[in-house]
Protein backbone atom coordinates (compact mmCIF):
# COMPACT_ATOMS: atom_id res chain seq x y z
CA UNK A 1 0.00 0.00 0.00
CA UNK A 2 1.17 3.93 -0.59
CA UNK A 3 2.99 5.23 2.16
CA UNK A 4 2.23 9.32 2.72
CA UNK A 5 3.38 12.00 5.10
CA UNK A 6 1.56 13.13 7.93
CA UNK A 7 0.58 16.69 6.98
CA UNK A 8 0.95 17.28 10.71
CA UNK A 9 3.92 15.75 11.62
CA UNK A 10 5.68 14.33 8.07
CA UNK A 11 5.79 10.73 9.80
CA UNK A 12 5.67 8.15 7.28
CA UNK A 13 1.69 7.66 7.39
CA UNK A 14 0.57 3.66 5.90
CA UNK A 15 -3.29 4.34 5.03
CA UNK A 16 -5.74 1.51 6.89
CA UNK A 17 -8.90 1.65 4.15
CA UNK A 18 -8.76 2.66 0.66
CA UNK A 19 -12.16 4.17 -0.29
CA UNK A 20 -10.96 4.51 -4.03
CA UNK A 21 -11.90 6.89 -6.14
CA UNK A 22 -14.23 9.76 -4.76
CA UNK A 23 -15.98 13.15 -5.75
CA UNK A 24 -15.62 16.03 -3.87
CA UNK A 25 -18.27 15.51 -1.39
CA UNK A 26 -20.20 18.70 -1.89
CA UNK A 27 -19.79 19.06 -5.60
CA UNK A 28 -23.45 18.51 -7.10
CA UNK A 29 -23.13 19.11 -10.52
CA UNK A 30 -25.24 19.56 -13.73
CA UNK A 31 -26.03 16.93 -15.99
CA UNK A 32 -24.00 18.44 -18.57
CA UNK A 33 -21.26 18.49 -16.61
CA UNK A 34 -21.51 14.69 -15.47
CA UNK A 35 -18.03 14.05 -17.04
CA UNK A 36 -16.24 17.11 -16.24
CA UNK A 37 -16.31 16.04 -12.10
CA UNK A 38 -13.09 15.92 -10.41
CA UNK A 39 -12.08 12.34 -8.42
CA UNK A 40 -9.73 11.71 -5.80
CA UNK A 41 -7.77 8.74 -3.94
CA UNK A 42 -9.51 8.42 -0.94
CA UNK A 43 -7.16 6.74 1.67
CA UNK A 44 -7.17 7.12 5.54
CA UNK A 45 -4.56 6.69 7.47
CA UNK A 46 -4.33 7.50 11.24
CA UNK A 47 -0.48 8.49 12.14
CA UNK A 48 1.64 6.60 14.83
CA UNK A 49 3.43 9.61 15.48
CA UNK A 50 0.67 12.09 16.59
CA UNK A 51 -2.25 10.05 16.23
CA UNK A 52 -4.10 12.51 13.43
CA UNK A 53 -6.67 11.09 11.79
CA UNK A 54 -6.02 12.23 7.92
CA UNK A 55 -6.99 12.02 4.40
CA UNK A 56 -3.55 10.92 3.10
CA UNK A 57 -4.34 12.64 -0.24
CA UNK A 58 -6.98 15.76 -0.77
CA UNK A 59 -8.03 17.90 -3.79
CA UNK A 60 -6.57 21.18 -4.19
CA UNK A 61 -8.91 23.31 -1.16
CA UNK A 62 -9.44 25.77 -4.02
CA UNK A 63 -11.68 23.09 -5.96
CA UNK A 64 -13.79 22.40 -2.70
CA UNK A 65 -14.35 25.76 -1.06
CA UNK A 66 -15.22 28.31 -3.77
CA UNK A 67 -17.88 30.81 -4.76
CA UNK A 68 -20.25 28.13 -5.58
CA UNK A 69 -19.85 26.16 -2.11
CA UNK A 70 -23.22 23.95 -1.77
CA UNK A 71 -23.51 24.17 2.31
CA UNK A 72 -24.76 26.85 3.86
CA UNK A 73 -25.24 25.73 7.42
CA UNK A 74 -28.25 28.06 8.59
CA UNK A 75 -30.67 25.20 7.00
CA UNK A 76 -30.94 24.20 10.41
CA UNK A 77 -33.01 25.52 12.56
CA UNK A 78 -31.52 23.30 15.10
CA UNK A 79 -27.43 24.37 14.19
CA UNK A 80 -28.91 27.82 14.68
CA UNK A 81 -30.18 27.07 18.05
CA UNK A 82 -27.09 25.18 18.96
CA UNK A 83 -25.00 28.14 18.02
CA UNK A 84 -26.66 30.66 20.00
CA UNK A 85 -26.38 28.78 23.32
CA UNK A 86 -22.41 29.04 22.84
CA UNK A 87 -22.57 32.60 21.88
CA UNK A 88 -24.59 33.30 24.85
CA UNK A 89 -21.90 31.73 27.12
CA UNK A 90 -19.37 33.02 25.33
CA UNK A 91 -20.99 36.28 26.06
CA UNK A 92 -21.34 35.60 29.76
CA UNK A 93 -17.95 34.68 29.84
CA UNK A 94 -16.27 38.05 28.67
CA UNK A 95 -19.22 40.24 30.26
CA UNK A 96 -16.62 42.12 32.52
CA UNK A 97 -14.17 43.47 29.48
CA UNK A 98 -15.42 46.75 28.41
CA UNK A 99 -14.76 45.38 24.74
CA UNK A 100 -13.87 42.07 23.10
CA UNK A 101 -12.61 40.93 19.42
CA UNK A 102 -14.21 37.43 18.13
CA UNK A 103 -12.64 35.97 15.21
CA UNK A 104 -14.64 33.04 13.64
CA UNK A 105 -12.25 30.48 11.36
CA UNK A 106 -14.91 29.57 8.40
CA UNK A 107 -17.95 31.73 8.86
CA UNK A 108 -19.59 30.53 6.70
CA UNK A 109 -23.48 31.99 5.98
CA UNK A 110 -23.09 33.83 9.27
CA UNK A 111 -24.53 31.20 11.59
CA UNK A 112 -22.96 31.93 14.97
CA UNK A 113 -21.20 35.35 14.21
CA UNK A 114 -24.71 36.69 13.48
CA UNK A 115 -25.71 36.74 17.44
CA UNK A 116 -22.39 39.31 17.91
CA UNK A 117 -23.57 41.34 15.31
CA UNK A 118 -24.87 44.51 16.39
CA UNK A 119 -24.02 44.28 19.43
CA UNK A 120 -21.38 47.58 20.46
CA UNK A 121 -18.89 45.95 23.06
CA UNK A 122 -18.40 43.11 20.51
CA UNK A 123 -16.31 43.45 17.77
CA UNK A 124 -16.86 40.14 14.92
CA UNK A 125 -14.61 39.46 12.00
CA UNK A 126 -15.44 36.47 10.10
CA UNK A 127 -12.99 34.53 7.83
CA UNK A 128 -14.54 32.40 5.07
CA UNK A 129 -12.97 31.32 1.70
CA UNK A 130 -16.66 30.52 -0.61
CA UNK A 131 -17.20 34.00 -1.81
CA UNK A 132 -21.44 32.89 -1.86
CA UNK A 133 -21.95 31.57 1.90
CA UNK A 134 -19.94 34.62 2.64
CA UNK A 135 -21.70 37.30 1.27
CA UNK A 136 -24.79 35.45 2.45
CA UNK A 137 -23.35 36.47 5.84
CA UNK A 138 -23.41 40.01 5.36
CA UNK A 139 -27.00 39.79 4.79
CA UNK A 140 -27.48 38.11 8.47
CA UNK A 141 -25.04 41.49 9.89
CA UNK A 142 -21.54 40.02 10.14
CA UNK A 143 -20.67 43.31 8.62
CA UNK A 144 -16.38 42.49 8.64
CA UNK A 145 -16.38 39.07 6.90
CA UNK A 146 -12.63 38.43 4.78
CA UNK A 147 -12.96 35.73 2.23
CA UNK A 148 -10.19 34.04 2.45
CA UNK A 149 -8.30 30.86 3.98
CA UNK A 150 -7.65 31.67 7.31
CA UNK A 151 -3.72 31.33 8.03
CA UNK A 152 -0.23 32.77 10.34
CA UNK A 153 -0.36 34.98 7.87
CA UNK A 154 -3.74 36.32 7.52
CA UNK A 155 -3.62 36.62 11.05
CA UNK A 156 -1.11 39.41 10.90
CA UNK A 157 -2.86 41.11 8.46
CA UNK A 158 -6.38 41.04 10.53
CA UNK A 159 -3.82 42.53 13.64
CA UNK A 160 -2.77 45.63 11.28
CA UNK A 161 -6.43 46.37 9.89
CA UNK A 162 -8.28 46.12 12.80
CA UNK A 163 -5.37 47.10 15.28
CA UNK A 164 -6.63 44.42 17.65
CA UNK A 165 -6.06 40.91 18.97
CA UNK A 166 -9.19 38.64 19.66
CA UNK A 167 -10.15 37.73 22.91
CA UNK A 168 -11.85 34.53 21.30
CA UNK A 169 -10.94 32.57 18.13
CA UNK A 170 -13.66 29.93 17.28
CA UNK A 171 -14.01 27.55 14.39
CA UNK A 172 -17.35 25.81 13.88
CA UNK A 173 -16.69 22.88 12.12
CA UNK A 174 -13.99 23.97 10.14
CA UNK A 175 -11.01 22.49 11.29
CA UNK A 176 -11.66 19.02 10.01
CA UNK A 177 -11.85 21.05 6.71
CA UNK A 178 -8.23 23.13 6.84
CA UNK A 179 -5.45 21.37 5.00
CA UNK A 180 -3.01 23.60 7.44
CA UNK A 181 -3.48 22.86 10.35
CA UNK A 182 0.42 23.96 12.06
CA UNK A 183 -0.76 27.34 10.52
CA UNK A 184 -3.89 27.84 11.99
CA UNK A 185 -2.51 26.80 15.52
CA UNK A 186 0.70 29.29 14.66
CA UNK A 187 -1.63 32.10 13.64
CA UNK A 188 -3.96 31.81 16.71
CA UNK A 189 -0.91 32.11 18.98
CA UNK A 190 -0.46 35.25 17.25
CA UNK A 191 -3.54 37.13 17.47
CA UNK A 192 -4.63 35.70 20.81
CA UNK A 193 -4.93 38.11 23.93
CA UNK A 194 -3.07 36.92 26.65
CA UNK A 195 -6.49 36.15 28.89
CA UNK A 196 -7.80 35.14 25.50
CA UNK A 197 -9.25 31.40 24.45
CA UNK A 198 -9.65 29.35 21.31
CA UNK A 199 -12.61 27.15 20.59
CA UNK A 200 -13.09 24.58 18.42
CA UNK A 201 -15.78 22.26 17.04
CA UNK A 202 -15.89 19.24 15.01
CA UNK A 203 -16.92 15.64 14.65
CA UNK A 204 -15.49 13.72 17.22
CA UNK A 205 -13.26 10.69 16.34
CA UNK A 206 -14.17 8.90 19.70
CA UNK A 207 -17.72 8.51 18.35
CA UNK A 208 -17.34 7.62 14.79
CA UNK A 209 -14.93 5.15 16.04
CA UNK A 210 -17.43 3.85 18.68
CA UNK A 211 -20.82 4.33 16.32
CA UNK A 212 -19.12 3.66 12.98
CA UNK A 213 -20.42 6.39 11.30
CA UNK A 214 -17.45 6.88 8.57
CA UNK A 215 -19.68 8.75 6.75
CA UNK A 216 -18.10 11.41 8.42
CA UNK A 217 -15.02 11.13 6.08
CA UNK A 218 -15.07 12.51 2.60
CA UNK A 219 -13.14 15.28 0.35
CA UNK A 220 -13.82 18.38 3.26
CA UNK A 221 -13.36 16.41 5.70
CA UNK A 222 -9.85 15.84 5.75
CA UNK A 223 -9.42 15.27 9.17
CA UNK A 224 -11.14 13.54 11.95
CA UNK A 225 -9.99 15.04 15.43
CA UNK A 226 -9.15 13.71 18.64
CA UNK A 227 -8.47 15.06 21.80
CA UNK A 228 -4.77 13.01 22.27
CA UNK A 229 -4.11 14.60 18.76
CA UNK A 230 -4.62 18.14 19.43
CA UNK A 231 -3.10 17.64 22.56
CA UNK A 232 0.03 16.88 20.88
CA UNK A 233 -0.47 19.82 18.15
CA UNK A 234 -1.43 22.73 20.44
CA UNK A 235 1.23 21.91 22.70
CA UNK A 236 3.70 22.53 19.94
CA UNK A 237 2.72 25.75 18.96
CA UNK A 238 3.05 27.24 22.43
CA UNK A 239 -1.41 26.72 23.36
CA UNK A 240 -2.78 23.99 25.80
CA UNK A 241 -6.06 22.22 25.48
CA UNK A 242 -7.77 22.73 28.92
CA UNK A 243 -11.40 21.83 28.51
CA UNK A 244 -13.80 20.44 26.30
CA UNK A 245 -17.27 18.91 26.07
CA UNK A 246 -19.03 16.65 24.16
CA UNK A 247 -22.60 16.69 22.57
CA UNK A 248 -24.84 15.12 19.87
CA UNK A 249 -24.48 17.32 17.38
CA UNK A 250 -24.02 15.79 13.60
CA UNK A 251 -23.70 12.37 15.49
CA UNK A 252 -21.42 13.51 18.04
CA UNK A 253 -18.76 16.63 18.29
CA UNK A 254 -16.06 17.44 20.56
CA UNK A 255 -15.96 21.56 21.38
CA UNK A 256 -12.03 22.02 22.55
CA UNK A 257 -11.56 24.88 24.40
CA UNK A 258 -7.41 26.38 23.97
CA UNK A 259 -5.39 29.04 25.84
CA UNK A 260 -2.08 30.13 25.93
CA UNK A 261 0.29 27.71 27.59
CA UNK A 262 0.31 27.75 31.37
CA UNK A 263 -2.91 29.94 31.65
CA UNK A 264 -5.70 27.77 32.84
CA UNK A 265 -5.34 23.81 34.30
CA UNK A 266 -6.65 21.25 32.61
CA UNK A 267 -9.76 20.34 33.91
CA UNK A 268 -11.02 16.83 35.14
CA UNK A 269 -13.50 15.81 32.57
CA UNK A 270 -10.93 16.32 29.66
CA UNK A 271 -8.35 14.19 31.53
CA UNK A 272 -11.47 11.72 31.90
CA UNK A 273 -12.11 11.85 28.05
CA UNK A 274 -8.39 11.82 26.80
CA UNK A 275 -8.47 8.39 29.48
CA UNK A 276 -11.61 7.37 27.39
CA UNK A 277 -9.61 7.64 24.24
CA UNK A 278 -6.65 5.83 24.96
CA UNK A 279 -8.98 2.71 26.44
CA UNK A 280 -10.78 2.82 22.65
CA UNK A 281 -8.02 2.60 21.30
CA UNK A 282 -7.30 5.80 19.03
CA UNK A 283 -3.41 5.68 19.57
CA UNK A 284 -3.10 2.19 18.16
CA UNK A 285 -3.15 0.76 14.97
CA UNK A 286 -5.34 -2.50 15.66
CA UNK A 287 -8.63 -0.23 16.83
CA UNK A 288 -8.44 1.34 12.66
CA UNK A 289 -7.78 -2.15 11.26
CA UNK A 290 -11.02 -3.48 13.00
CA UNK A 291 -12.83 0.04 11.65
CA UNK A 292 -11.57 -1.04 8.01
CA UNK A 293 -13.95 -4.51 8.97
CA UNK A 294 -16.83 -2.32 10.37
CA UNK A 295 -17.01 -0.15 7.10
CA UNK A 296 -16.74 -2.57 4.89
CA UNK A 297 -19.53 -4.58 6.41
CA UNK A 298 -22.11 -2.06 6.99
CA UNK A 299 -21.45 -0.42 3.76
CA UNK A 300 -22.36 -4.26 1.99
CA UNK A 301 -25.56 -4.35 4.54
CA UNK A 302 -27.17 -0.80 3.47
CA UNK A 303 -26.93 -2.12 -0.73
CA UNK A 304 -27.81 -5.20 0.26
CA UNK A 305 -30.96 -3.60 1.78
CA UNK A 306 -31.22 -1.16 -0.42
CA UNK A 307 -31.36 -3.88 -3.71
CA UNK A 308 -33.37 -6.23 -2.25
CA UNK A 309 -36.25 -3.94 -1.73
CA UNK A 310 -35.62 -2.17 -5.40
CA UNK A 311 -35.43 -5.95 -6.89
CA UNK A 312 -38.78 -6.60 -4.97
CA UNK A 313 -40.08 -3.36 -7.11
CA UNK A 314 -40.21 -0.88 -4.32
CA UNK A 315 -39.49 2.74 -5.13
CA UNK A 316 -37.00 3.94 -3.06
CA UNK A 317 -36.26 7.63 -2.31
CA UNK A 318 -33.67 9.39 0.41
CA UNK A 319 -34.55 12.70 1.77
CA UNK A 320 -31.71 15.57 2.68
CA UNK A 321 -28.29 15.37 0.19
CA UNK A 322 -25.60 16.08 3.41
CA UNK A 323 -22.51 15.88 1.75
CA UNK A 324 -21.59 13.46 4.26
CA UNK A 325 -24.06 10.76 2.30
CA UNK A 326 -21.06 11.15 -0.97
CA UNK A 327 -19.33 8.31 0.92
CA UNK A 328 -22.18 6.38 1.77
CA UNK A 329 -23.99 6.42 -1.60
CA UNK A 330 -20.44 6.05 -3.64
CA UNK A 331 -18.37 3.73 -1.27
CA UNK A 332 -21.52 1.32 -0.95
CA UNK A 333 -22.92 0.95 -4.75
CA UNK A 334 -26.51 2.74 -4.53
CA UNK A 335 -27.13 4.39 -7.50
CA UNK A 336 -30.18 6.04 -9.69
CA UNK A 337 -31.32 2.10 -10.60
CA UNK A 338 -31.46 1.55 -6.94
CA UNK A 339 -32.61 5.40 -5.55
CA UNK A 340 -34.94 7.22 -7.37
CA UNK A 341 -34.46 10.75 -6.18
CA UNK A 342 -33.33 12.48 -3.12
CA UNK A 343 -35.12 15.59 -1.61
CA UNK A 344 -33.09 18.72 -0.17
CA UNK A 345 -33.66 22.16 1.17
CA UNK A 346 -30.61 23.58 -0.44
CA UNK A 347 -30.72 25.83 -3.33
CA UNK A 348 -27.13 25.18 -4.51
CA UNK A 349 -28.02 21.19 -4.66
CA UNK A 350 -31.73 21.50 -6.19
CA UNK A 351 -31.54 20.20 -10.03
CA UNK A 352 -28.61 18.94 -9.72
CA UNK A 353 -26.95 15.52 -9.35
CA UNK A 354 -25.18 13.90 -6.59
CA UNK A 355 -21.29 13.68 -7.06
CA UNK A 356 -19.82 10.76 -8.26
CA UNK A 357 -21.32 7.96 -10.79
CA UNK A 358 -24.14 7.45 -9.32
CA UNK A 359 -26.53 9.90 -11.41
CA UNK A 360 -29.01 10.59 -8.70
CA UNK A 361 -30.81 13.83 -8.73
CA UNK A 362 -31.32 16.20 -6.45
CA UNK A 363 -35.39 17.55 -5.87
CA UNK A 364 -36.62 20.18 -3.46
CA UNK A 365 -38.23 19.14 -0.31
CA UNK A 366 -41.36 20.44 -1.25
CA UNK A 367 -41.73 17.65 -4.09
CA UNK A 368 -41.40 15.59 -1.99
CA UNK A 369 -45.20 15.42 -0.75
CA UNK A 370 -45.62 15.46 -4.04
CA UNK A 371 -43.93 12.09 -4.51
CA UNK A 372 -45.37 8.36 -4.38
CA UNK A 373 -42.73 5.97 -2.89
CA UNK A 374 -42.34 3.06 -0.60
CA UNK A 375 -39.37 3.67 2.12
CA UNK A 376 -37.11 7.26 2.05
CA UNK A 377 -33.74 7.14 3.36
CA UNK A 378 -32.53 9.58 5.79
CA UNK A 379 -28.94 10.73 5.17
CA UNK A 380 -28.82 13.79 7.46
CA UNK A 381 -29.42 11.08 10.31
CA UNK A 382 -28.16 13.50 12.62
CA UNK A 383 -30.90 15.64 11.76
CA UNK A 384 -33.28 12.92 12.57
CA UNK A 385 -35.55 14.88 15.16
CA UNK A 386 -35.90 18.09 13.47
CA UNK A 387 -37.07 15.83 10.25
CA UNK A 388 -39.18 13.06 11.08
CA UNK A 389 -41.18 15.78 13.47
CA UNK A 390 -41.56 17.59 10.42
CA UNK A 391 -42.32 14.56 7.60
CA UNK A 392 -43.50 11.65 10.23
CA UNK A 393 -47.50 12.26 9.94
CA UNK A 394 -46.93 12.83 5.86
CA UNK A 395 -44.94 9.51 5.54
CA UNK A 396 -47.20 8.15 8.09
CA UNK A 397 -50.04 8.82 6.44
CA UNK A 398 -48.92 6.98 2.60
CA UNK A 399 -47.24 4.23 4.40
CA UNK A 400 -43.85 5.49 3.26
CA UNK A 401 -41.37 4.12 5.75
CA UNK A 402 -37.70 5.53 6.59
CA UNK A 403 -34.29 4.23 6.28
CA UNK A 404 -32.03 5.45 8.66
CA UNK A 405 -28.42 4.23 7.64
CA UNK A 406 -26.48 5.69 11.00
CA UNK A 407 -25.21 4.91 13.83
CA UNK A 408 -27.65 1.87 13.28
CA UNK A 409 -29.41 0.82 10.29
CA UNK A 410 -33.14 1.30 11.51
CA UNK A 411 -36.27 0.78 9.32
CA UNK A 412 -39.63 2.14 10.58
CA UNK A 413 -42.81 3.55 9.76
P1 LIG B 1 -25.58 18.48 7.52
O1 LIG B 1 -25.93 17.16 8.12
O2 LIG B 1 -24.16 18.54 7.02
O3 LIG B 1 -25.99 19.64 8.38
O4 LIG B 1 -26.45 18.63 6.15
C1 LIG B 1 -27.83 18.60 6.19
C2 LIG B 1 -28.39 18.58 4.80
O5 LIG B 1 -29.79 18.30 4.91
C3 LIG B 1 -28.32 19.89 4.04
O6 LIG B 1 -28.13 19.61 2.66
C4 LIG B 1 -29.68 20.55 4.25
C5 LIG B 1 -30.57 19.35 4.34
N1 LIG B 1 -31.78 19.51 5.17
C6 LIG B 1 -33.03 19.44 4.56
O7 LIG B 1 -33.12 19.27 3.34
N2 LIG B 1 -34.14 19.56 5.34
C7 LIG B 1 -34.07 19.74 6.69
O8 LIG B 1 -35.10 19.82 7.35
C8 LIG B 1 -32.77 19.78 7.32
C9 LIG B 1 -32.64 19.95 8.79
C10 LIG B 1 -31.65 19.67 6.51
ZN1 LIG C 1 1.67 12.82 12.59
Amino acid sequence: MVIGKCRLCNNSIKPFIDFGKMPIANAFYFKKDYNKQYYFDMKVASCSRCYCFQLVNIPDPKLMFHENYAYFASTSKFMQIHWRKLSDKIKKKFKDNKHNTIIEIGSNDGIFLKNFSNIKKWTAIGVEPSKNVAKFSKFQGVKNVIVDFFNYELTNKIISKFKSKADVVISTNTMHHIENTNSVFKGVKNILNMKGIFITEDPSLFEMIKKNTYDQIYAEHMYIWSAISLDIISKKHGLFLYDLENNTVHGGCTRYYFCHRGHFKRTKRCNNFITKEKKLGLDKAVTYKKFREKIINHSNKIYKIVYDLSNKGKKICGYTAPAKSTTLINFSRLNANLIDKVFDNTKAKIGKNYPGKNKIPVKSSEDFRKEKCDYVILFAWNHKKEILKKERSFTKKKSIKWIIPMPKIKIFK
